[in-house]
C-alpha cells in the first residue's frame, strides 16, 4: 500500500521508534495521528513534522485504559494504516514482579493492540483496504531468562498477528510484524534493569536506530511484507532457534541472567 495521502495512526509516538515512524510516514506524504500519554512530547513531535512540511495531529491517551482506547477510536475514525507500537515492561523473574506491573506490561503492548485493532477492523474490512503493523520484540521468537511478564506479552502480540493474518486473508486488509533487535531508543532508560538481562550471546547482534526501525515499518506497509526481523544477525539467530532449538535455548540460558 502506498502511504502518500493516507491516514496513519501510530501508538507510542511521543518518542523512540513510534516518533521516528510517525515522522517517516509524514515525510512520505501521509497524515499522521500520534498517540501516547505525554502531551508535551507529542506536541514536540507534531511540531517537528509540521516544520518539515508534513501533516500530523497529537492525541493524548493512556492505552492501558480500555475506556481511553474507545474514546480514541471515537475521536479518530479508522485510519488506512494502524501501527501498534506503544509498549512498556521491565525484564524480571515472575515472582519478582508485582501483579500491578504484570497487568501494565500486558496491557501495553498486547491488550492495547488487541482492543485498538478491534475498534478499527470493521471499518477497514468494509472499505476492503487497510494495513496493521505490530512492532514486536526479539523475545517473541527467542525467549531469554528472567523476563517472564514482558516476553509473555510479546508472545501474545505475535499470536495476535498470526491470528489476524489468517482471518484477514483475501479481505484487502493486511498485517505486518516488524521485529527489530536492540534499539538505541530510551526504552532501556524508561524500563530500568532490562538492558543488563540481554544474554551475552545476543550482544553479538548489532544495535539498530529508531530511524532504521521507522524505515522498516514504512517499508513493511509499502511492500506489504508479512514479517521483518532485522538486522540480519537477529534473523540468523532466529533461524538457528528453529533449526537447533535445544542448542539455541541452552546458549541463551547459559549466557543469560541467573539467580
Ligand atoms: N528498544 C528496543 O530495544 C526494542 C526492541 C524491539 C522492540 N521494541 C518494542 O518497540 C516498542 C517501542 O519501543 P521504543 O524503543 O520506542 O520505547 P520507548 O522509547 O520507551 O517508547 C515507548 C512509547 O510507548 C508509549 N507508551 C508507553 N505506555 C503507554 C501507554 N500506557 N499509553 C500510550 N502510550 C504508551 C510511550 O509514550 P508515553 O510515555 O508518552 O505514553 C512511548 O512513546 C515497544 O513495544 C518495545 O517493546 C523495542
Amino acid at each position: 500500500m502506498q502511504v502518500e495521502g493516507k491516514k496513519v495512526l501510530v501508538t507510542g509516538a511521543s518518542q523512540g521508534i513510534g516518533a521516528e515512524a510517525a515522522f517517516r510516514f509524514a515525510a512520505h506524504g501521509a497524515h499522521v495521528h500520534l498517540v501516547a500519554r505525554s502531551a508535551e512530547l507529542l506536541d514536540l513531535q507534531v511540531k517537528r513534522i509540521k516544520e518539515f512540511g508534513g501533516s500530523a495531529t497529537a492525541h493524548q491517551a493512556d492505552l492501558a485504559d480500555a475506556e481511553q482506547i474507545r474514546a480514541l477510536a471515537q475521536d479518530v475514525p479508522a485510519p488506512d494504516v494502524l501501527v501498534n507500537n506503544a509498549g512498556v515492561g521491565r525484564w524480571l523473574f515472575l515472582d519478582d514482579t508485582s501483579s500491578d506491573e504484570l497487568v501494565t506490561m500486558t496491557a501495553v503492548p498486547y491488550m492495547a493492540a488487541l482492543l485498538l485493532t478491534r475498534e478499527y477492523l470493521g471499518a477497514m474490512r468494509s472499505r476492503g483496504s487497510g494495513w496493521i503493523v505490530n512492532v514486536n520484540s526479539p523475545v517473541s521468537r527467542l525467549p531469554i531468562p528472567g523476563c517472564v511478564g514482558y516476553q509473555s506479552a510479546r508472545w501474545a502480540l505475535r499470536g495476535l498477528t498470526a491470528s489476524l493474518r489468517l482471518d484477514l486473508r483475501g479481505t484487502g486488509v493486511g498485517v505486518s510484524e516488524v521485529v527489530p533487535g536492540k534499539v538505541s531508543s530510551e526504552y532501556f532508560n524508561n524500563n530500568p534493569g532490562a538492558e543488563e538481562r540481554i544474554p551475552a550471546i545476543a550482544r553479538m547482534i548489532p544495535t539498530v536506530t529508531p530511524q532504521q526501525c521507522a524505515k522498516a515499518i514504512v517499508d513493511a506497509v509499502e511492500k506489504e511484507r508479512a514479517e521483518h526481523l532485522f538486522p540480519w544477525q537477529l534473523k540468523a539467530f532466529e533461524i538457528s532457534g528453529r533449526l537447533f532449538p535445544g542448542l539455541t535455548s541452552y546458549l541463551t540460558w547459559k549466557t543469560g541472567t541467573h539467580r
